[in-house]
């Protein structure tokens, strides 16, 4: 895939920030964001979606009770979503607190008091360092939020990230190349629908269509398990529907390609930890199948180095992942 990868102006493997340095930092929040940028990774992952008042923010949920004080900032509101708030009542939640309570061990006072961020603030962040990661921008829930795969596009023409200009690429040892930007912003959804709005709307930015089991690949499992380990009658039953399986995969991808997508982006976010599971969708005949169509594959959400290798032997073109940290010392590059 490198040669697919250098084509589309992506580097390889590509290191994706995913919601910034999550793991040490509380998720798609300015420190987490620096974190990651300051690593030099290539890209900085967010979920795009828009406030009530029409402004682009960064936010993985759907809503905000996970990720901030909003059921006492807002307690008849708690549960809505994200769209039925104004940026200045988003701006009002503590986006950090939350991860000093879940993460003890890794708390730290400053992040008290962090502020959900806008995309601007993003870009800001991302433009800002010695090291220039790009964005890897994905449309959240696109569906609940008409008309964001063009306020989208209007916001990156308007910063200047759809230009076409040469980026700086840091490599190691203080080397610095330079590398024309088609890949210096990649978009990806889940949606279908979206893939197809952003394709109109930027034609010329590489896209990831994201894959995930729940979308009809593994509807007729018998249990539809959530567990992470191999089950020999489940992995038996698997291995039968595979030539159905092949079939719908291959449809997905079609798709993709279709619709101007470079690569996928599949889950392997049930496989943590080096225990294979069968609803894994980054198996070597997956990714081969992918990559013989002439398209990358970017996985998520990986954040052991078990994984790390082992995807890499199966042949992946990227990851998404919390620990940035982690994945540059797996791929040589701190
Ligand atoms: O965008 C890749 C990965 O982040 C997709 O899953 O739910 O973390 O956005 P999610
Ligand atoms: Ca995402």
């Amino acid at each position: 895939g490198k040669v697919l990868a250098e084509q589309a102006g992506i580097p390889w493997p590509a290191v994706i920030a995913h919601r910034g340095a999550s793991h040490d930092a509380p998720e798609s929040t300015r420190p987490a964001y620096l974190l990651a940028r300051d690593l030099g990774v290539d890209y900085l992952e967010l979920d795009l979606q828009r406030t009530r008042d029409g402004v682009l923010i960064a936010l993985h949920d759907d809503n905000l009770l996970r990720t901030s004080d909003v059921a006492e900032k807002f307690p008849e509101r708690k549960e809505r979503p994200v769209s039925d708030f104004t940026l200045a009542e988003l701006k009002s939640l503590d986006a950090g607190a939350w991860f000093n309570a879940a993460h003890p061990e890794r708390a730290r006072p400053s992040f008290e008091g962090l502020r959900i961020l806008t995309l601007d603030e993003v870009i800001d962040i991302a433009e800002g360092g010695e090291h220039k990661p790009g964005l890897y921008i994905e449309t959240k829930l696109p569906q609940q939020f008409p008309g964001i795969e063009k306020d989208l596009r209007d916001k990156l023409a308007a910063r200047g990230w759809l230009d076409g200009r040469v980026r700086p690429v840091a490599l190691d040892e203080g080397r610095v190349t330079v590398a024309y930007s088609p890949g210096r912003v990649v978009l990806q959804t889940f949606e279908k629908g979206s893939l197809e709005l952003l394709a109109r709307e930027m034609p010329e930015v590489p896209k990831i269509l994201l894959l995930w089991v729940g979308d009809g690949y593994m509807e007729a499992a018998p249990d539809k398990p959530h567990d992470t380990s191999v089950d020999q009658d489940k992995a038996a039953w698997y291995a039968r529907q595979r030539p159905r399986d092949r079939a719908t995969f291959e449809s997905w991808l079609d798709f993709a390609a279709r619709n101007g997508a470079v690569g996928t982006g599949p889950s392997a976010a049930l496989a943590a930890g080096g225990k294979q599971s069968y609803m894994d969708l980054t198996q070597p005949w997956m990714n081969r199948m992918t990559q013989d169509k002439g398209m990358l594959v970017h996985v998520y959400t990986v954040d052991d180095e078990v994984d790390f290798a082992r995807l890499s032997e199966a042949g992946v073109d990227g990851f998404f992942s919390n620990r940035p940290d982690a994945l540059l010392r797996f791929v040589g590059r701190a």
